[in-house]
Parts: structure tokens; sequence; C-alpha cells
């Protein structure tokens, strides 16, 4: 049945919800290049403003899934389990998850982006790793899994293609900040891709989208609630997002602390969220183990060394790291009070690492190692910050941001947990 997409935006506009034939109708219609980028804005406003009702939400969603393929794993012998953050600084957890998941037998189908703005993407870090291939056929992504258990990929354009162009339409309308709009897009991902299960980092504070625990709840809860819809067994970890997690942020760099963390060691917070989640992940399917022992034994490194293999890269290879450095320091003694993710994904953006439009190229090898953490005491003219990039321009430019980054205080601040909450299954 044909609509008029005029009436459909005047209705959301006015608060009224709209019906499933509409939704899916306008979503088809959109995909197909018959409305114009104007009048999908106005509409993306609308919901930005009135929201979605959970039958709109879940037709909605439903069109995304439809809009392009999905990815079909069921002949698989072992059980899948996906891991999706909502996007942080220094976030490499998926680096260390996916390998450490399929060292215990599980399949973990890790599709994923490239970064846009002060938040990595995991693409874009593993491209640092020389001869590595992100782009795989479907057929290569169900044999990788079958046989390491570990793939991390791009997306392909034909999965939730619909999610391409809404994205890239919201990042240049102010129309990102929507929980029904950021559920929608994650998870019509993240079913298209074919998972029995799926567990969440929803990131607040700071450095995060979510700003504050409610509104990380609510969307929490609203993507736990379309995983259910699905059939997909989801569980969302909230967490903070005020400071960086781990030491580095960029792109060489997260790798070779993800490393440090797959070998037993590197930072405390990195392996204790890396170990949470990959016990929540197993226990989603059926598998009760210790992932901490596969860090400390070596087979979670083993697999992951794989799945670089296999898809073309050298997992023991030197990495690029830029060749410009300096160092910001302490103006005075105190506290660490604060480290802003923030400004340090700004900076680390700014030193190169991340790109500003779809099309920029990233640096594999700038970026911040962070040497202190919040609760840390310091000298006056104790190092904070490690800076590298390819060039002094780039270098001044993040310099400038990180000398920002930080507060100094004469108290300690109060410790804060690193899972603040969590919902679903
Ligand atoms: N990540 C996504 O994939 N989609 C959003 O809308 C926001 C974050």
């Amino acid at each position: 049945m044909s609509h008029s997409f005029v009436d459909l935006i005047i209705a959301k506009r006015d608060g009224h919800s709209l019906d499933d034939g509409a939704i899916t109708w306008a979503l088809e219609q959109y995909v197909a290049g018959h409305v114009p980028d104007e009048q999908m804005s106005a509409l993306l406003m609308a919901i930005l403003f009135r929201g979605l009702n959970d039958q709109e939400l879940g037709t909605w969603t439903d069109a995304m899934v439809r809009s392009g393929e999905r990815l079909d794993l069921r002949q698989l012998r072992r059980p899948t389990v996906d891991k999706h953050s909502t996007g942080g600084v220094g976030d490499k957890l998926s680096l260390i998850i996916t390998p450490l998941v399929a060292a215990f037998g599980a399949a973990v189908p890790k599709l994923s982006g490239r970064g846009l703005g002060h938040t990595g993407g995991t693409i874009d870090k593993l491209d640092a790793i020389p001869g590595w291939r992100a782009s795989m056929s479907n057929e290569a992504i169900v044999a990788q899994l079958e046989n390491i258990g570990a793939v991390i990929c791009a997306a392909g354009a034909n999965l939730a293609p619909a999610d391409k162009k809404l994205y890239a339409l919201r990042d240049v309308t102010g129309t990102v900040e929507s929980i029904p709009l950021i559920a929608s897009s994650i998870m019509s991902k993240k079913i298209a891709g074919g998972t029995n299960a799926l567990v969440l980092d929803v990131k607040v504070g700071r450095g995060a989208f979510m700003k504050d625990l409610d509104t990380a709840r609510r969307l929490a809860e609203t993507m736990v609630a379309l995983g259910s819809r699905y059939g997909v067994a989801t569980v969302a970890h909230i967490t903070s997002m005020d400071q960086p997690l781990g030491r580095a942020s960029g792109n060489a760099l997260e790798v070779i602390e993800a490393v440090e963390v797959l070998r037993g060691g590197g930072p405390a917070d990195v392996r204790e969220l890396s170990v949470a989640f990959a016990t929540t992940m197993l226990s989603l399917v059926g598998i009760s183990a210790d992932p901490a022992t596969a860090l400390d034994d070596g087979r979670a490194y083993e697999v992951f060394c794989a799945m670089i293999a296999a898809q073309g890269g050298d997992p023991e290879a030197k990495l690029p790291i830029g060749e410009q450095r300096d160092v910001v320091t302490a103006p005075r003694a105190g506290y660490v009070t604060r480290v802003d993710a923030l400004e340090v994904g700004v900076a680390t953006w700014r030193l190169g690492a991340g790109r500003a439009r779809k099309e920029d190229d990233v640096s594999p090898g700038a970026g911040t190692i962070c040497l202190v953490r919040e609760g840390d005491y310091v000298e006056e003219g104790q190092a904070l910050f490690e800076l590298f990039a390819d060039d002094e321009p780039h270098l001044l430019r993040g310099r400038g941001v990180l000398e920002k980054a930080f507060v100094l205080g004469d108290q300690p601040p109060l410790p804060q947990a690193l899972i603040l909450d969590t919902l679903g299954a």
C-alpha cells in the first residue's frame, strides 16, 4: 500500500503512532532511493523528539533487518554468541573477548565497523596488523567460525543496508542520540549477523554516548527487549566510561595492549572486564568455565594468532608506532581526580588515529598512553600521558587537548566500579 511520506512526518511530529504498514513502507521506499534525505531527516528528528512505542520499534527494526541479507549460522556445530559495545575510548575488549570465548568451544561472529569521531572502531585497530584483511565472504566467515571459532571482520554491505544509510544521515542531522534509533541500529545488525546469543556493553559516562545511568538503562532495556523478540538471548552490562579503558588509545597501541591481556598480563581493568564479559557470553550458551585460565595458559592467544593468520595477518609482526613522540607532565603534585575519557578520545583522534569523515584515512601508529589512572598520586613534573603521531602538526593538535584532559586535587576520588548494572536473560 502506498502512503504519503509527509503525512507520516506530520503524524509523528504531532505525537501519533505510526502503523506497521506505514513504517515498513517508509523504510522500503527510503532504502530503494524513492524518498529524499530531507524527508527521512525530518522523520528521524520527529522520532528523536517523540520516540517510538514498542510496537513501532519492533516493526522499524524488522524492516531494517529485512532490508538486506541475514547470515545463516545454523549449520555450525558450535553455539554462536556475539558481543557489541556502544563505543568507548580505549575499548579493545572485542579483540580479547572474541578469541577468548572461542577458546572454550563457542563461535563468535564479530562483524564490526570502522570508527567515527572520538571512539575507535575494531576494524581500524586490526588494520594496523600488516597483511590482515577486514573483508570476508559469507562462506569464509562460516568456515572460519567452524574451524577456529573466532571471526572479526567488516560487516558486508548487504547486512542491514538500511542502517548504513540511516546512520550516515543521522550522523549529519543531529539525530544519533535517540534510544529507539540507536537500539534498532545496533540490534538490526546483530540480528542480521545470525547470532544465537548476545552480550551488550552499554557504556556510560564522559567518554560514552550515554552520559547518565538512567538513559543507559533505558537503552539497555530496549535492546534486551528487541533481542527477545528475535529469540536472541541478550544480556546488557552497563559499564563505566568516565576514564579510558586500559592505558592505550589508538589503533596499533590498542592491539599491543590487547595482546598483553591475551598473554596473561595487561592492565587490570581490561582483564577484569574481558573475563566478566567472556563469563557472561559462555554462560548464555551453556558453557560454564573460568575464562581467566585461558588468558594465563596461552589458549586465548593461540586462537587470536589463528584468527589473525586466517585473515592474512602476521600476529607476530612489529606494529607501526608514530615516530613523533612527546609527554604531558603534571604541573603540580597531587591526586589524579579525573582522566577525561572524552578528551583522551578527542586527543587520540587529533593525533591521527581517528577520522572525521568516513572516507578519511587513519594512522595506525598514532595514539595516547595514559600513564596514570584516577586515584593515583603524582609528583610535580611526573609524566601523565605519552603521545605518538606521524608528524609534528598532529602531535601538537593532540597535545593541546591532552593538556586539559586531567584534573589534579588534594584528596583521592572515590573508587568506581567497572560494571554498574546488568540487565536481561
Ligand atoms: N552504534 C550503532 O551501531 N548505532 C548507533 O545508532 C549508535 C551507536
